[in-house]
């Protein structure tokens, strides 16, 4: 029992996540009071339409908040015994692109333009895998190219960022971080630059690293197919918060917030698994600057009361299964 309960330690435990930004405006809160885990081994979805706080959760994970802007107001995020919100820049600098990855959604600004592709991909070698020569560093750099689908990898690795295609210079970015062997890989929309073929490859490429080396994956995407195909936990998140979480099977099967019925529910049931973008829901998602008294999901659930617009919204939890809803058991 007790090897056991080491195992389901979490990686990575977020409690009570907080996020504002500082605009002309005023102060607004982007992300509010998110919790989550990661497994080693296991791969989390983060999941909610567009501006709903998943690239800003995975950017304050890393420190990375375009500054002086966005702050992390509240929460911590333990990563290995150390609190990830409250790292000195050296001791961040020290676990980013080594302990953790990131695979971003806009890959240009993460290649260093003045030198080749080769050369960047050898550089992480040089860090992980110090006791190989040169000539091994090259050739596990070009084999790397080679699983993100890069062709003729020998050849590219003489290229330079400008000249690759923005889906190549994705999947150099992806080799890049794969390459470091990281603990934990947080990928942003990763596919969204890539054919399907590729995004297939790249998902599989991903897989087979998690049961080598047991590493886990925050893989944040709006792509419900991805969702099924990947995620063991899944975090639906509504406008910077939690709407509900579970294990990947429930919220397919059982979901229990009106918000995700309702992604659910424009998908007939035999594309669940293939071709399933997030589809729309009637009405808006409210703006940062909006002040919303009671649930941020009030104004367009199907099922909101009185209530639901006055009072926020409260976790309820069953075993494995969180749900912020008033009145999830009446419907779910
Ligand atoms: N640099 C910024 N300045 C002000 N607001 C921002 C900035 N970046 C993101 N936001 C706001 O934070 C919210 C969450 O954004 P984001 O995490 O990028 O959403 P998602 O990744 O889920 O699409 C959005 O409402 C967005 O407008
Ligand atoms: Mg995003």
């Amino acid at each position: 029992m007790a090897a056991q309960g080491a195992l389901m330690t979490p990686l990575l435990k977020v409690d009570n996540l907080a996020v504002s930004f500082t605009t002309e405006a005023g102060s607004f809160r982007v992300v509010d009071d998110v919790s989550f885990s990661v497994t080693a081994g296991q791969t989390l979805g983060l999941v909610g339409e567009s501006g709903c706080g998943k690239s800003v959760t995975a950017l304050s994970l890393l420190g990375l908040l375009p500054k002086p802007a966005g702050r992390v107001v509240g929460g911590r995020a333990l990563f290995q015994g150390q609190d990830l919100l409250a790292l000195s820049p050296e001791q961040r600098y020290r676990i980013r692109g080594n302990k953790i990855a990131m695979i971003f959604q806009e890959p240009m600004t993460a290649l260093n333009p003045v030198h080749s592709v080769g050369r960047q991909l050898m550089e992480v070698y040089e860090l992980h895998r110090p006791e190989l020569g040169k000539r091994e560093r090259r050739a596990l750099a070009a084999e790397m190219l080679r699983q993100v689908g890069i062709p003729e990898p020998e050849a590219r690795l003489g290229s330079y960022p400008h000249q690759l295609s923005g889906g190549m210079r994705q999947r150099v970015m992806i080799a890049m971080a794969l390459a470091c062997e990281p603990d934990l890989l947080i990928c942003d929309e990763p596919s969204t630059a890539l054919d399907v073929t590729i995004q297939a490859q790249i998902l599989h490429l991903i897989r087979e690293l998690q049961q080598k080396t047991g590493m886990a994956v925050i893989f944040i995407t709006h792509d419900l197919g991805v969702v099924a195909q990947v995620c063991d936990q899944v975090l639906v998140m509504y406008a910077g918060r939690s709407a509900e979480q579970a294990g990947v099977f429930d919220i397919f099967e059982r979901p229990l917030h009106p918000y995700t019925q309702g992604l659910l529910s424009a998908i007939p049931r035999l594309e669940r698994a293939s071709k399933t973008i997030l589809p729309t829901i009637k009405g808006q998602v409210p703006s940062i600057e909006e002040q919303v008294a009671g649930c941020r999901f009030a104004n367009r659930c199907p099922h909101a009361t009185d209530r639901c617009r006055r009072q926020p919204e409260a976790e309820l939890a069953v075993v494995g299964h969180s749900v912020w809803c008033h009145h999830w058991r009446e419907w779910g």
